[in-house]
């Protein structure tokens, strides 16, 4: 294939600000078609960056042969019955987290995936930021080679703040209606407590990811203890058990004018330790500090990847495009992402249940 021909579903703000420039800017890839329930919306976004064809919906965009992969970021309910749709009409899908918001809706969403035939990538840009991808070798480097210790304990502290980082890409907005989105609601969480669980679920499901993914956990998780505060429904801590490693995920929102989130991995003789920029910050990775107790000098040191500056969404997408195009396995695969699904409703669920 010359370009990876592919049509993006849904033209809200994350396909405007995030997806669809990234789309525009990378090589070995085009976009082919976009597909907007909103008419207005639709055409102009396709008058703004000149995209060939405009769907009424995805329906319509999943029948066209000419493309062969296809993107979607819509509501969070909306967008994993839309990848059903896609992966069954023959796509490779890219899309946005959450994956689902039930395990019941995660397991449909994989069902359709093993009897298509298609991949499914789930957009957890943390995994492509490269300051990120420098802890998780050094983490796996220090395991391997002993010279820390073991890892008894990794610690994610995320209170959030303003994650947009004064953005300015254009973005068109009209006054068209949301179109509604399907009541795929899990049975655990009655009404009062469903805007908190999606919030917590929204935003901790990158942090729960990112954990699993530095501690190689797979879907060895277990949740140890819930501490959210029923005022908000969001902070406080929890304990999980990944791969072994107790770990604690400290939550809050405060409007920070910036980003405020860090995860630390302490072996017995010192600890890698990674800030995340604001997310929408480009070309800033995530800012990496080692601690070795081993050395002579107990300083700390701060280490920079070596491929230079990037941004973790665009990476994301080169990602997607390269392993559709080399037939290499995604590095945030669906099959990975239900462990978070899981987690995430047994943490919430157990915060239910204590109300
Ligand atoms: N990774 C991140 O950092 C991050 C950040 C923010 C949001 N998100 C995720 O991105 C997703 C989208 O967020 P957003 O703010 O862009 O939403 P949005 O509401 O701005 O845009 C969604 C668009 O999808 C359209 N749409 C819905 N169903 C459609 C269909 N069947 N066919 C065509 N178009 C359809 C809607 O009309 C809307 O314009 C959310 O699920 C959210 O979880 C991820």
């Amino acid at each position: 294939m010359d370009k990876l021909r592919i049509g993006y579903v849904g033209c809200g703000f994350m396909a405007q600000a995030v997806h669809i420039p990234n789309i525009l800017s990378l090589e070995g890839c085009e976009l082919a078609a976009i597909a907007e329930l909103r008419p207005k919306l639709g055409k102009l976004v396709q008058d703004r960056h000149r995209i060939p064809k405009l769907y009424p919906g995805h329906r319509e965009l999943a029948e066209d042969k000419d493309i062969h992969a296809a993107a979607v970021s819509a509501h969070f309910i909306a967008q994993g019955e839309i990848a059903i749709d896609l992966l069954t009409a023959g796509k490779d899908v890219f899309m946005e987290k959450p994956m689902a918001v039930t395990v019941e809706q995660a397991q449909r969403i994989l069902d359709a995936e093993r009897s298509s035939g298609k991949r499914l990538m789930i957009a957890y840009m943390k995994r492509y930021d490269s300051g990120n991808v420098l802890v998780k070798e050094l983490v796996d480097r220090f395991r391997a080679s002993g010279q820390l210790g073991d890892v008894r304990f990794a610690r994610n502290h995320g209170f959030c703040g303003d994650w947009t980082a004064g953005m300015d890409a254009p973005v068109e907005r009209t006054d068209e209606p949301y179109p509604p989105a399907p009541e795929v609601w899990p049975d655990w969480c009655p009404p009062p407590f469903r805007r908190g669980y999606i919030g917590y679920l929204q935003q901790y499901t990158h942090n729960v990811n990112l954990l699993r993914w530095f501690l190689d956990a797979g879907d060895d998780v277990k949740v140890k203890a819930v501490e959210l505060d029923p005022a908000d429904g969001t902070s406080g801590v929890v304990v999980l058990e990944a791969g072994g490693v107790r770990c604690t995920i400290e939550s809050g929102s405060l409007p920070y004018h910036s980003w405020e989130e860090h995860t630390q991995i302490y072996f017995q003789k010192g600890w890698v330790r990674t800030e995340a920029p604001p997310l929408l910050l480009k070309n800033v990775p995530a800012t990496v500090e080692v601690y070795r107790a081993d050395k002579k000098e107990k300083v700390t040191s701060s280490t920079f990847p070596a491929g230079g500056r990037s941004w973790s969404y665009k990476e994301e997408m080169r990602h997607f495009v390269e392993c559709l195009r080399s037939g290499e396995p995604f590095r945030s695969p669906s099959a990975d992402a239900m462990a978070d699904v899981r987690t995430l409703e047994a943490i919430y669920r157990r915060f239910v249940e204590q109300q």
